[in-house]
């Protein structure tokens, strides 16, 4: 239902959104912003004219209901946008290597960020498209973009996963845990253990008070299941879109109403002294992007971790940048 916030209401009054890829994430992504009421217009921008036209036809009757505008675009329209998501690209094929799949993806994005840059100049641009991390990283160089306006989804997915999978253990609102996922939308993230807590408790501390059993075992588990939950639910439906699209709107929500939130985004700099990556740590959004406030006080292994991470990605990197 439209969001009823009166100061949401008077944002959303000159906010477009323009998303560019109209399959699955882009367009749950789209119907989830025009049911928050966070915009005025969403315009919906895929070399599949006819797909993105259908999908605007059928929104624009749910439309009806919230208030906002949706209708298919061209790269001009991205002028005057607030933020641009991108979810083009292809998903992972049979028989593909995850190389393949960066390199395909590589190609669109050189064909789509150039010219949302030179319509929308000013913009922030939000990647989905996968491998998101090495993707944010490219949207930044072929934008020129300082790195504040270059934000990929990265971990904010994880680290939703992840409080919802503690939540369920401990018996609490996953909004209660607070705990974060870091690194790699992918298979070296990791779970920050250290400054994992509930109620203002470690982890153990709170399981101790409640009188049940803390385990590091079972920790682990929710943090693979975490890890794997998008394998998972591949294997079962071949794609993943609700959960990304609820996650991109909460990403925009504070790009939109300058809301100073912390979450967990993808974004160019040094982690673990790995220069020139783009991987996950917890950022302040606000209308000006994404910004590194503080550095998390990570222990040694967590760290070592990090590194391991950033490594991993920058590994891809320099294989991409070869060809
Ligand atoms: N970051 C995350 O947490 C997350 C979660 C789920 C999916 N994804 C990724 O999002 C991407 C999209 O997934 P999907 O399920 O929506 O795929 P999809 O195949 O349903 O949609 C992709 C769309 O991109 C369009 N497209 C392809 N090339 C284009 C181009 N050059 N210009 C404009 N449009 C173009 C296609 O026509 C299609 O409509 C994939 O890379 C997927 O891995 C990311």
């Amino acid at each position: 239902m439209p969001q009823s916030n009166p100061a949401v209401a008077a944002h959303s009054k000159s906010i477009k959104i323009v998303v560019v890829g109209a399959g699955s994430v882009g367009v749950t992504t789209a119907y989830a912003l025009l049911l928050s009421g966070l915009a005025a217009e969403i315009v919906l921008i895929d070399i599949d004219k006819n797909r993105a036209l259908g999908e605007v036809i059928d929104m624009s009757h749910a439309a009806h209901f919230a208030q906002a505008r949706v209708r298919v675009g061209e790269y001009e329209d991205c002028a005057g946008a607030t933020a641009v998501v991108v979810t083009a690209g292809v998903n992972q094929k049979p028989g593909q290597t995850r190389l393949d799949l960066i390199k395909t993806n590589y190609k669109v994005f050189k064909s789509i960020i150039p010219q949302i840059a030179a319509n929308a100049p000013d913009t922030i641009l939000l990647i989905a498209t996968n491998p998101v991390d090495v993707l944010t990283h490219a949207a930044h160089r072929l934008s020129g973009f300082p790195v504040e306006r270059v934000i990929g989804s990265g971990t904010a997915m994880d680290t939703t996963r992840f409080r919802h999978e503690l939540g369920k253990h401990f018996g609490v609102n996953p909004r209660n845990v607070h705990a974060v996922i870091i690194g790699e939308h992918g298979d070296s993230q990791l779970p920050v253990w250290s400054l994992a807590s509930i109620a203002g408790m470690r982890l153990k501390d709170y399981a101790s008070q409640k009188g049940i059993e803390y385990s590091q075992d079972a920790m682990d588990e929710c943090a693979k299941r975490t890890r794997d939950a998008a394998y998972e639910i591949i294997k079962k439906k071949g794609k993943t879109n609700y959960g990304v699209a609820s996650v991109l709107v909460n990403i925009l929500k504070p790009i939109i109403t300058n809301g100073d939130a912390l979450v967990t985004v993808s974004r160019v700099g040094t982690y673990g002294g790995v220069e020139d990556v783009a991987l996950s740590m917890p950022c302040k959004l606000n209308r000006n992007g994404a910004h590194q406030d503080v550095p998390l006080l990570l222990n040694e292994t967590e760290r070592e971790a990090l590194r391991r991470s950033a490594e991993s990605i920058r590994e891809v990197l320099d294989q991409l940048e070869q060809d």
